[in-house]
């Protein structure tokens, strides 16, 4: 199943979420949730989605490209909602199970294991910059979501799809190509926030985060997997600090 994203992005998003899971074992469970948002919006940036999406107690969430499960485990942590973690990575599964107990199916957001019209709310968080065939994944969470549903999306977005220094696999819509796209695929927006809008990560979130990653240095520092991941995710650290490519929230609703 890891050849359905491409072998680096592999090595970031399954075998880090395993050495994750070990690091969070080692550390203690109020690291698990900075920990398993990789790349996420900050916890005022997932609470955007949570009110945007309506989402509230037992409310069904599939959470596609949900890796080791951080934004799932928020909403249900925040507002007691019912999500499920779909991702093409086995590793990132076992990691949102073994960390949150959340369920969890191994899939493509291509090919979503969920039945037509079974959900009322979908997420996607950081993922499409990742996929080729973005407009196939939209029309997956289009057919997914029941008529009228709710899709919270994380999306980042850049002027050119491929800026200097982008890593490797990422492909980045325009904020305007995102929204024709959109439109194309089902979705009326109803609100979009800039990420940058948002506070960071609590100071004690951001220490958890710091602390796992000294236990992967620490533990895996060595392996040249560790350090083709770490590069990947400086990579897009630098783009996003240097203003090249900015994370777009958006809500729409299934037309
Ligand atoms: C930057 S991470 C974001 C993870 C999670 N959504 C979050 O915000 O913490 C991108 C995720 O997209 C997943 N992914 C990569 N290619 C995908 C695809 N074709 N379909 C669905 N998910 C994919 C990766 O396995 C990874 O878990």
């Amino acid at each position: 199943m890891a050849d359905l994203v491409p072998q680096r992005m592999a090595l970031e998003f399954d075998t880090v979420a395993g050495w994750t899971r070990g690091a969070v074992a080692e550390l203690g469970p109020d690291h698990a949730l900075p920990a398993a948002c990789r790349g996420s919006a900050s916890p005022a940036g997932l609470d955007w989605l949570v009110e945007a999406c309506g989402l509230g107690p037992g409310t069904r969430l599939a959470d596609v490209g949900g890796g080791t499960g951080g934004p799932a485990a928020w909403a249900r942590r925040r507002v007691g909602a019912d999500p499920v973690v779909v991702d093409p990575m086995p590793g990132a599964c076992r990691t949102a199970a073994a960390l949150f107990g959340l369920p969890t199916l191994v899939g493509a957001g291509d090919a979503v294991p969920l039945g037509d019209g079974s959900f009322p709310v979908c997420w996607c968080l950081g993922v499409l910059c990742t996929v080729e065939d973005k407009a196939a994944v939209l029309a997956e969470l289009h057919r997914v979501l029941c008529p009228g549903g709710s899709l919270g999306l994380l999306v980042f977005v850049a002027d050119t799809e491929r800026p200097a220094g982008s890593p490797e696999e990422n492909r980045f819509p325009s904020a305007r190509g995102l929204r024709r796209l959109l439109h194309d695929t089902g979705f009326a927006i109803t609100d979009e926030a800039s990420l940058t809008a948002f506070p960071p990560s609590p100071r004690d979130w951001q220490d958890c985060t710091a602390r796992v990653e000294a236990v992967l240095d620490r533990d895996h520092g060595d392996d040249p997997r560790h350090a083709a991941a770490r590069e990947q995710s400086d990579r897009i650290g630098r783009l996003i600090g240097d203003g090249v490519v900015a994370g777009l929230l958006v809500h729409a609703l299934s037309r």
